[in-house]
């Protein structure tokens, strides 16, 4: 598939926090995989997020590469494939599911490191990954995601929402999930480096649909810097 090439990660991964990514492979993640199901109508709901928050960019993505950090079964990647033919990455620490489809290319690695080579992609996805990276392992995920990205290609981030990074209990835990505003925070992260423009923005409401509450932004990287 083009651009899944190995890409030298081996100096980064000493940043991966190995606590987190056992919980994600371990129990706390096959409870968190048992929790979910993949149906028509759960990937259906994928294809409404999805196409309405991407609209824009639509005819760059058709037929194009997209890599997803944290892709859990891969919902997201089959519904980019059923809206515009998308090739997709499945970048995961956890072990490629069981129902694992064959048109997604999975990798087991972190999103802190991913191996894949510099600018591949056409799309950079992140759905409920980023609020679960602690927020001093956040650079690193969020550099990955700058560096896979190819000048003219998108990012698109939809995560939990708020104004400051802050911490929430989740499943038992105190040191799981984050709140923030990744969209400011992708935009610092890109800043003197990266020339990132925010195309689109809004709010997925879960009372609304099949899906959670999510804040959403569409980037597209330029050229330049
Ligand atoms: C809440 S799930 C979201 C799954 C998927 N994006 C979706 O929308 O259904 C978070 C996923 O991120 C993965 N994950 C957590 N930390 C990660 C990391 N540092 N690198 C790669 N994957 C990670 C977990 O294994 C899990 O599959």
């Amino acid at each position: 598939m083009r651009g899944v090439t190995p890409h030298d990660t081996t100096v980064r991964e000493a940043k991966v926090n190995m606590e987190q990514v056992q919980r994600w492979q371990g129990e706390f993640g096959d409870r968190y995989e048992a929790r979910q199901g993949t149906t028509q109508s759960s990937v259906q709901a994928r294809c409404d997020l999805l196409g309405g928050a991407l609209d824009l960019v639509s005819d760059d993505l058709r037929d194009g590469l997209v890599v997803e950090l944290g892709s859990g079964r891969g919902d997201n990647l089959v519904a980019l494939e059923w809206l515009w033919g998308m090739s997709g990455v499945a970048v995961d620490v956890r072990r490629p599911p069981s129902h694992s489809r064959a048109a997604v290319h999975w990798l087991q690695a972190s999103a802190g490191a991913v191996p894949l080579r510099t600018e591949c992609a056409d799309l950079v996805l992140s759905m409920g990954l980023l609020i679960h990276v602690r927020p001093d392992m956040r650079p690193p995920v969020l550099a990955e995601m700058l560096r896979i990205v190819r000048p003219g290609g998108h990012i698109s981030v939809f995560e939990y929402f708020a104004p400051e990074t802050r911490p929430v209990p989740y499943r038992g835990h105190g040191d799981m999930l984050w709140l923030a505003d990744y969209g400011a925070l992708l935009q610092q992260a890109a800043a003197g480096r990266v020339d990132l423009e925010p195309v689109d923005w809004g709010h997925a409401y879960k009372a609304m649909g099949d899906c959670d509450d999510l804040a959403w932004w569409v980037f597209t990287r330029g050229g330049g810097i």
